[in-house]
């Protein structure tokens, strides 16, 4: 049977006349698709030339056929400002043999990118947002996800003390090289202040320097990239939401009525401004007894199922109260992350392959 690889190998000969570089490379022949020997696929043209295009039809139909097609339709379209400048980067890499650049100029914004996004939010502060998005986070990356996590919260923080991280992010080609933790990517406004100053910027900035994370940072081949929102329906909700459209979304809530009921707002937001739902994780649901394994509902009962199903969502996870036990070895060391053994881990593992198979 006729494959993509066999389609893409037959076009290796011919090159753009721009770039010098063969199309397949360049991926200037795109959504392919096969159906009984059937091809059609999309060109795209760096020339705005009526001969250009005739030969490419030609040259391109006949090396389909050789590779086995029966019909082949083409349809064309002229590169768009980002494919051109993929193109130029795809044609530095080959000049200079510089193997990364690919990746580092990847645009994870891009939905062609296929980057999936999840976003965490809360209604209100405090009910372990950035305790979920880390664990989650690393939980993703146990499961041998490659995963980046942003710390989407610009005034209030907490992801690299979180994760004890100390150490800054180097530059490399004017790119911030993000911090690897546990298996994750990890960028943060805690990064680039000086030890626990204010940061005192305004709506028009902030949407700045989330744009930065995305845009300056190298980002590598990362699949899934976690953002830690600040709590509530703020400016850097808005703006995740704006810049994202593709994200998904995940809502923490503790178990007590009121505060899910605040968590609506939230999930109200994520609706609002179409964010797919993952499901609700409802944290500090109970706490286990240690001795006689009873589980005690302190913080109230109900609220995380009763939130899903206000949001017609599911609820994931329902994570106990507890600290985790961190005397792993001094260069593991963090505050937020539980063992992976530890029976919380094993809840967060559970949640990571549940999103993976819901992201499927
Ligand atoms: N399941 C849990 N058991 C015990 N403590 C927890 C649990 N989850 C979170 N905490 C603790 O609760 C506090 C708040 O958690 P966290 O910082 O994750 O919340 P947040 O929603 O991100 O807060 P903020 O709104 O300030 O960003 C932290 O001290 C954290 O260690
Ligand atoms: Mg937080």
């Amino acid at each position: 049977m006729l494959t993509k690889e066999e389609l893409l190998n037959a076009i290796r000969h011919l090159r753009d006349p721009e770039f010098q570089l063969d199309l397949a490379e360049l991926q200037f022949v795109r959504d392919i698709m096969i159906k009984e020997e059937r091809v059609s696929a999309t060109v795209l043209l760096s020339l705005d030339d009526e001969t250009h295009r005739n030969i490419l039809q030609e040259q391109i139909t006949n090396a389909f056929q050789k590779a086995g097609a029966k019909e082949v339709h083409l349809r064309f379209r002229h590169l768009s400002d980002f494919d051109r400048n993929e193109a130029v980067l795809k044609q530095q890499a080959q000049s200079t043999e510089v193997h990364n650049v690919k990746a580092e100029a990847r645009n994870i914004l891009d939905p062609s990118a296929g980057v999936h996004f999840i976003a965490i939010a809360s209604g209100k502060g405090g009910v372990g947002k950035s305790t979920v998005t880390v664990n989650l986070a690393v939980a993703l990356a146990r499961l041998g996800k490659k995963v980046g996590l942003i710390d989407a919260d610009i005034y209030g923080f907490s992801v690299p003390d979180m994760m004890g991280i100390d150490q800054k992010p180097e530059l490399i080609d004017n790119k911030i090289i993000p911090i690897e933790r546990f298996g994750v990517k990890v960028i943060s406004m805690g990064f680039f202040v000086e030890e626990n100053t204010p940061v005192i910027w305004r709506g028009p900035m902030l949407g700045k320097m989330l744009r930065n994370f995305f845009q300056e940072v190298s980002w590598g081949d990362v699949e899934y990239v976690l953002l830690d929102l600040p709590p509530g329906t703020g400016d850097v909700a808005l703006d995740v939401h704006q810049m994202i459209p593709q994200s998904k979304e995940i809502i923490v809530t503790t178990p007590h009525a009121t505060a899910a009921f605040v968590a609506a707002r939230a999930g109200a937001m994520a609706i609002h401004t179409e964010h797919e739902m993952l499901g609700v994780v409802e944290n500090m649901a109970y706490y286990q007894c240690g001795k006689c394994g009873e589980k005690e509902y302190l913080f109230g009962r109900g609220g995380g199922a009763k939130l899903s199903e206000e949001l017609h969502t599911e609820l994931v996870a329902q994570i106990p109260l507890g600290a985790p036990d961190n005397h792993i070895s001094e260069a593991d060391y963090s505050p937020s992350v539980y063992k992976a053994e530890s029976e919380t881990g094993q809840i967060y593992l559970e949640l990571a392959q549940h999103v993976i198979g819901k992201l499927a």
